[in-house]
């Protein structure tokens, strides 16, 4: 093509195109869409590379590039993206020709980032009996010399499914769900006659019928006859329109896509194509298992974790109430917090935890501390949202040994606070796109003059800062404002070392 490129954006779509270059209506572009999002097999059935143009509006001869695809068959033609190109006739003349006389038009075309000649088969693209678009056909002009039978046999069924497109039968006015798994012509191709009879059958097809158990030769009759059960190509030759079904027993799959071939809305025929999927569906159950075994781990971690918080529970029951004793409590407390984690992980296949399912046990945890005469009264607010498990338990430590020490230290055992004050205690997430942070305000006494988190010692705020400072990465600060005001700030990309590094 020796025309000159026109300027648009690189990641024009078909839709943006056609919006900026015809008057074409919504109902063209989805039938335009339908066309291109199929159009992988016509384009390996026909070992060449295909366009799609549609007419410039207020221009007689003039065409733009709307889609292009390369075969996986063959060789490509085409080096260049060629989307968005505008040609015009003096470069395509039977291009236009096709255009004017809305039939099939075959010929030779100049390629030059080649320097060679190429063959060009242009097909008219209906909708509803009115013109829309011309898809062309383009291969170098050695291709498809001396073809071997299946070559001829797939250009035949490619040239049965261009007449159908410059009919306005194909593509079929259904959305196909778009699967990465769908049968391609490489994996096999059957063709079946209008009685569904196998005319054809590539050596990929009948290897996948080998390994269903079908070793009798299948040209010539059906292939429920066979043996094969299945329904997509009756469905297919009922309602004129694709079918796609998997059969197998558990260790074999085999997918199987039935594409009726149209005249006049009769079917002719059908083009079945065909896709050994075991390894796939073995691979799928591996990972199926995989995350069950995930789920597992985290439930026995919580399992294993709940044992040794009874155990300790167990025993600071049994001790005189003390420095000791009290060192138990907290312990078994942490422990706990960090089994509500595993509680949550272990019934998502994740590695990721909403933070609000954790936050009401740990609420809970420190709420318990409180008694009738000292009532503990905790509001939550805001989004934490879905927290990387490395994020999510250091976090749950953390936030556990500041409410306990809320319920701990705030209402001032010394100055006698009674339920006339009870102790509130608000917590409020707020998340943006690469942070977290947590406000964890009470109305209690305050800190203790001359407090610094920095210069503690005591074991709880040492877990905090060790958590918030490698393994969070975050900051954290405290204050005293009408009761103490502690607040938290940790970025969500920081790659975390394990619970270990402590
Ligand atoms: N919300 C709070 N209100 C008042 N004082 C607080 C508050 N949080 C912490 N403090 C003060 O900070 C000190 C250190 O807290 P830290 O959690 O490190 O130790 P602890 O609670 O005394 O013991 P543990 O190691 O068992 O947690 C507390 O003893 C208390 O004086
Ligand atoms: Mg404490």
């Amino acid at each position: 093509m020796g025309a000159q490129p026109v300027v648009c954006s690189p990641v024009a779509t078909l839709a943006d195109l056609v919006q900026e270059y015809t008057d074409l209506g919504e109902p063209v572009v989805t039938q335009l869409q339908r066309l291109v999002a199929g159009w992988g097999v016509l384009s390996d059935l026909c070992f060449a590379d295909l366009l799609l143009f549609v007419p410039v509006k207020g221009s007689d001869d003039e065409f733009v590039v709307v889609g292009q695809i390369r075969p996986t068959t063959s060789q490509t033609l085409h080096l260049d993206d060629l989307v968005g190109r505008v040609i015009g006739s003096q470069d395509r003349p039977i291009m236009s020709r096709a255009w004017s006389l809305g039939s099939v038009v075959e010929g030779e075309v100049q390629i030059p980032s080649r320097n060679e000649r190429g063959r060009l088969v242009c097909i008219p693209v209906r909708w509803q009996d009115e013109l829309v678009a011309i898809l062309t056909r383009e291969s170098a002009l050695t291709v498809g010399r001396r073809p071997g039978v299946l070559e001829r046999v797939y250009v035949e069924v490619f040239d049965r499914l261009a007449r159908m497109i410059s009919r306005g039968e194909f593509p079929f006015p259904v959305d196909e769900p778009a699967m990465a798994e769908t049968p391609r012509v490489g994996d096999g191709v059957m063709v079946l006659d209008a009685s569904a009879r196998v005319d054809y059958a590539s050596p990929n097809a009948v290897n996948a019928l080998h390994r269903l158990g079908l070793y009798s030769g299948i040209e010539g009759v059906r292939l429920d006859e066979a043996g094969l059960e299945q329904t997509a190509v009756s469905l297919a030759y009922q309602t004129c329109l694709p079918a796609v079904e998997e059969v197998g027993d558990g260790e074999t799959s085999v997918m199987i896509r039935c594409v009726p071939l149209l005249d006049q809305r009769v079917v002719t025929g059908a083009l079945v194509l065909v896709r050994d999927v075991s390894d796939l569906r073995r691979r799928d159950r591996l990972l199926m298992s995989k995350d069950a075994a995930i789920r597992e781990v985290h439930h026995r971690v919580k399992n294993n974790l709940q044992t040794i918080s009874s155990l300790l529970r167990i025993q600071y029951r049994r001790m005189a109430p003390g420095e000791a004793r009290h060192a138990l409590e907290e312990s078994e407390r942490r422990v706990r917090s960090i089994a509500v984690v595993h509680e949550i992980l272990s019934r998502d296949t994740t590695d990721e935890v909403e933070f609000n399912d954790i936050l009401p046990s740990l609420l809970r945890m420190a709420e318990d501390m409180g008694s009738t005469d000292r009532p503990v009264l905790i509001t939550c607010r805001g989004e934490p949202g879905r927290l990387q498990a490395s994020v999510a338990t250091p976090l749950a430590v953390v936030l556990n040994e500041l409410l306990q020490n809320t319920a701990e230290h705030a209402p001032g055992v010394h100055d006698g606070v009674s339920a006339e004050r009870p102790l509130r205690v608000d917590v409020e997430l707020s998340r943006s796109d690469d942070e977290l942070s947590v406000l964890v305000r009470d109305n209690g006494v305050g800190l203790p003059d001359g407090f610094s988190i920095d210069d503690t010692s005591s074991l709880g705020l040492s877990i905090v800062r060790g958590l918030v400072g490698t393994q969070l990465g975050g900051t954290i600060s405290m204050r005293t404002d009408g009761g103490t005001v502690v607040e938290l700030s940790v970025p969500l990309d920081h790659p975390s070392d394990d619970l270990e590094s402590l």
